[in-house]
């Protein structure tokens, strides 16, 4: 039934780098906290299953490439005895079987619990080869469903290199109700091949397998959720929790769901860790973890990053002895290259860490919370992002439309949503609209929640946490830090001239002379904008770090274009796109000189704007923020001098992995992406659409007009103006959900 000839050609272009590599375990002298004093086991269920099908060729082989990796899988039995892995009894809940035969569904019971579904036993292995695999988890890749078939147990024994294999047996008695034993199948199978671990959540399943099996496999018993009962004992696996020197009788290790370790609240908030690892160790037992996935089941304290969830279960006051897994390469890295990290905080070396909106992605945008936060996570540079109020007080606010980052719209002041063509089509309440007072005592912050279409939302215990603050509370914060520098971003400047009367420039400068930045040494003051014309009235002026930003994706910037930027900026910061060009989330084998082009002229660059939800990376960064910071920082990847980031937390981590300057030692879980591999691994009909050619930054985009002299009068408006300024309250609900729906 196996296509791992297929399966294999396709991997040929990922695999042909990782493999010249060698193995490279994890390099720590340290000793864990587990059970053996060993690090921690990675075990992949059912292969890369995060994305690839589960249990399938190109899962497992994938996996494979990891060598460090166990590979797992869920034994099935078919009609005729033939062991298959597959993720779930309910094959149509991972394969094509519902279309392949439309009537095959039965009704069974499955541990007491009458289970409609189409079930394995029910069709014999010649006709499941006519089924394929397909994802359960409808986030991930598509493209690869009804491309792999069901594989028999033999050949994931057999055809793939690993440290370990690993067989679950979810059920046993329910095989026995139609004659077939797995207990036997499991026998003969481990008597050919070397079977490390054989788990099962039935106790007498695993008493049956005690001394029939080698000595060198270990018996795991598997715990499911706590109120459910236990088939052979009767009693439910939380009550068998309270006595573990009981299954120390017949197992050497236990598999418990990770919330049996850090529980979460019904709001998905971790509770203190519980003490079954230490309870287990104690009573001899291995402890494994299960259930890790880097697209689900993160509750809000990692903040989407699940190294921070893998370091809770290995690199604190206990260590659990392996981890099951659904992306193995970010359970690898962060046992192997981020343990035992010493967190001092005094480098502000490259690559520079810069915030975006402060941590915005734990609390509200340019918050006083947000700032704090960003400091103590460890960013280098924090930001703030300059508007304007009514009664002309420079504030640090995300976006120029009140509506976007506060409770502005159930507010008195919801009725001053206004067009203004300058900025934007839709109706928006603006800064400029409100006093320094309508804004600090009136509205909240509300958290940036970029992903919330995909159900995916930001700390809600978060949501409306902290203070805004003005450019100068900013400053005076800022001053006091140990830091790098901060970042100046200013947009709208022309608009702030001509309409407001308002000379933002001449605010910002006065602003930094009043809280001493011209005095402060230690601290470098970055300005950036998007328009050229901002950052020459600054030079004109001061003495800051002038970073042009690039909002649009490039190739790369014509000669002329680098030679205009030099007139007036210090450094560039470019999308993630124009550094890894992708289509439909896939890296395209295409390298950009930009990067290159720009540093050879003696401007760092930055990349904006990372983010930890997996719902903003390429597949090829698998779901991982870490792997997508190294992506972009590593010298033979992007190559960037800075990030631009959400969750600095996460980027300032990676700055202190340990398995940087290892040159050709370098792990290959920490090697950048092969650009356009991950592409080459999907059929030629699955394909996306080509990417529009990206085209090169030309000189006349660069430069712009000269800021328009701040207009003298602030009152409003000329008759040309007035004309552009719609107030409009009457369709400001259909105006409110477009707005929403572009947001996002
Ligand atoms: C598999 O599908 C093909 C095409 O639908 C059909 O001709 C064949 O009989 C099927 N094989 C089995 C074993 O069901
Ligand atoms: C299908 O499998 C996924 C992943 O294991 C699971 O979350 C989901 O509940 C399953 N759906 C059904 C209908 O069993
Ligand atoms: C299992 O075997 C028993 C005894 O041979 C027989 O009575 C029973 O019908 C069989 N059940 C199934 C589901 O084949
Ligand atoms: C399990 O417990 C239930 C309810 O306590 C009881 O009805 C049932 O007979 C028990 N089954 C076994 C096999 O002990
Ligand atoms: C735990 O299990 C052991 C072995 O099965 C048994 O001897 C002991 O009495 C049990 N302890 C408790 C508290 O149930
Ligand atoms: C998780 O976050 C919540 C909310 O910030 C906090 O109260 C709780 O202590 C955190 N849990 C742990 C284990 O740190
Ligand atoms: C951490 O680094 C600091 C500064 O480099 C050093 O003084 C300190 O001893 C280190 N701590 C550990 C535990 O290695
Ligand atoms: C908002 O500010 C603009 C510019 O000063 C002004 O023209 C407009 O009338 C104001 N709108 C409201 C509702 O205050
Ligand atoms: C990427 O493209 C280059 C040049 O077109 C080619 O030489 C290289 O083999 C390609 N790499 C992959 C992984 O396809
Ligand atoms: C940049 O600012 C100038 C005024 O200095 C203005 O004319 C121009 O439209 C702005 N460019 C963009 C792209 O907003």
């Amino acid at each position: 039934m196996g296509r791992s000839g297929h399966a294999c050609s396709l991997l040929a272009p990922l695999l042909l780098l990782l493999l010249s590599l060698g193995s490279a375990a994890a390099q720590k002298g340290s000793t864990w906290k587990t059970l053996s004093g060993d690090p921690p086991a990675v075990i992949a269920k059912g292969g890369f299953s995060g994305l690839f099908p589960d249990s399938s060729d190109l899962a497992y082989a994938f996996a494979a490439s990891y060598q460090d990796s166990a590979l797992w899988c869920d034994v099935r039995l078919t009609k005729d005895g033939v062991g298959i892995c597959l993720p779930d009894i309910k094959m149509d809940n991972c394969t094509s079987i519902a279309n392949v035969f439309p009537k095959g569904q039965n009704t069974y019971r499955v541990n007491g619990v009458s289970t409609k579904a189409w079930f394995s036993v029910d069709y014999d292995s010649i006709q499941l080869s006519n089924v394929s695999l397909e994802r359960s988890i409808y986030s991930r890749i598509q493209r690869y469903d009804d491309v792999f078939q069901v594989i028999p147990v033999e050949v994931v024994l057999s055809q793939y290199k690993a440290p370990a294999f690993w067989l679950n047996v979810q059920h046993d008695s329910f095989y026995s109700q139609f004659n077939l034993s797995m207990r036997s199948y499991i026998l003969s199978l481990s008597k050919q091949y070397t079977v490390d671990y054989i788990s099962s959540p039935e106790v007498s399943f695993l008493k049956s397998l005690l001394g029939r099996v080698s000595s060198k496999t270990k018996l795991v018993f598997r715990f499911l959720d706590e109120g459910i009962v236990e088939p052979s004992t009767n009693q439910t696996y939380g009550s068998i929790l309270k006595n573990l020197t009981s299954i120390k009788t017949f197992a050497s290790g236990i598999l418990v769901p990770k919330n049996y370790i850090w529980p979460v609240t019904a709001d998905n908030y971790l509770k203190p860790a519980t003490s079954v690892v230490d309870d287990a160790h104690k009573a001899g037992l291995e402890v494994y973890a299960a259930d890790f996935a880097n697209d689900f089941g993160l509750s809000y304290n990692y903040s989407y990053d699940p190294v921070t969830e893998y370091l809770g279960f290995v690199d604190g006051a206990f260590s659990v002895d392996g981890v099951l897994t659904d992306f193995p390469i970010t359970a690898l890295e962060a046992i192997g290259c981020f343990t035992n990290l010493n967190d001092t905080k005094v480098d502000h070396g490259a690559p520079l860490v810069i915030s975006h909106n402060g941590a915005s992605g734990d609390y509200p945008d340019c918050t006083d919370l947000a700032y704090k936060k960003a400091v103590t996570d460890g960013a280098d540079v924090i930001d703030c992002v300059v508007q304007v109020t009514k009664d002309a007080i420079p504030i640090c606010m995300s976006s120029i439309d009140l509506k976007d980052v506060s409770t502005v719209v159930t507010s008195q002041f919801a009725s001053q949503a206004v067009v203004i063509e300058d900025i934007k089509p839709v109706a928006g309440i603006y800064t400029f609209n409100l006093t320094w007072e309508d804004i600090a005592n009136n509205l909240k912050p509300m958290i940036s929640n970029p992903w919330t279409r995909y159900a995916l939302s930001r700390s809600p215990r978060n949501r409306n946490a902290g203070n805004f603050m003005k450019l100068s509370d900013f400053l005076t914060f800022a001053k006091g830090e140990d830091l790098a520098g901060i970042m100046i971003t200013v947009e709208h400047a022309s608009f702030m001239a001509e309409k407001l009367g308002f000379g933002v420039v001449d605010a910002v400068i006065k602003a930094l002379d009043d809280s001493g930045y011209s005095k402060q040494t230690a601290q470098k003051v970055m300005i950036q904008s998007t328009n050229s014309s901002t950052l020459v009235k600054f030079k004109q002026e001061a003495k800051y770090n002038l970073v042009y930003k690039l909002d649009e994706d490039v190739k790369d910037a014509a000669p002329s274009a680098v030679a205009a930027i030099k007139q007036f900026a210090d450094a560039v910061s470019v999308s993630t796109m124009s550094v890894y060009p992708a289509t439909s989330n896939f890296l395209i084998n295409q390298t950009n000189p930009l990067v290159k082009t720009l540093q050879s002229a003696g401007l760092p660059v930055y990349v904006h704007l990372l983010m930890n939800e997996f719902l903003s990376q390429p597949w090829d960064f698998f779901s991982d923020a870490t792997t997508q910071i190294n992506a972009f920082v590593q010298k033979g990847g992007g190559g960037v001098d800075g990030v631009i980031t959400d969750f600095p937390g996460t980027a300032h981590r990676y700055k202190l992995n340990s398995c940087k300057n290892m040159g050709n030692k370098t792990p290959y879980y920490m090697l950048p992406p092969q650009r356009g591999g991950l592409l080459e691994t999907i059929d030629k009909a699955a394909q996306p659409a080509a990417m529009a050619p990206q085209k090169d930054l030309a000189s006349a985009e660069v430069v712009e007009a000269a800021l328009p002299p701040v207009s003298s009068t602030t009152a409003p408006a000329s008759s040309h103006a007035t004309s552009r300024i719609r107030t409009d309250v009457s369709f400001l609900a259909t105006l409110l959900m477009l707005c929403a729906y572009l947001l996002i």
